[in-house]
């Protein structure tokens, strides 16, 4: 039983990763020109920060229908276009995201 847990465990990382690896590939393709990760400074917000603000679900919503989100966000003006991405694509994009975290104790010590 312990075997089978962790054979489920391992491939469902495994299945994460693919994820993260495509969504990476959809941020490369749609998203570089004006978002950065780790920090840099692009017409978008940075990633890293995106992934410590927003919630999985709230990323795959804002790129599915940024007009109708960036008031909820509390932008005043909206920027970003509506991409026609795949309900998959967005999913790994938001995953990738998401993924960034790890840098989020380094980024909370900046801040003090
Ligand atoms: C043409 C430039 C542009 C492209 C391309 C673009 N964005 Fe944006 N994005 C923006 C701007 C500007 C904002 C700030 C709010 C606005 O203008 O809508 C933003 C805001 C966001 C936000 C909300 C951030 C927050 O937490 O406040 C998310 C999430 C996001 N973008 C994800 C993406 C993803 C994922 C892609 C690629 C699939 C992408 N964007 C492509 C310009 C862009």
């Amino acid at each position: 039983m312990k075997r089978i847990l962790l054979l489920l465990t391992f491939l469902t990382g495994v299945h994460l990763q693919a994820n993260v690896e495509k969504g990476k590939a959809v941020y490369a393709a749609n998203c570089a020109i004006c978002h950065t990760v780790n920090g840099g400074r692009a017409l978008g917000p940075d990633f890293n920060i995106v992934s410590y603000t927003r919630k999985k679900a709230e990323i795959a919503q804002y790129v599915k229908d940024p007009y109708s989100m960036y008031k909820k966000f509390g932008y005043s003006a909206n920027a970003m276009p509506t991409l026609p991405l795949e309900d998959s694509e967005i999913k790994d994009v938001a995953d990738y995201i998401s993924s960034l975290q790890p840098f989020k104790k380094w980024m909370i010590k900046k801040k003090h």
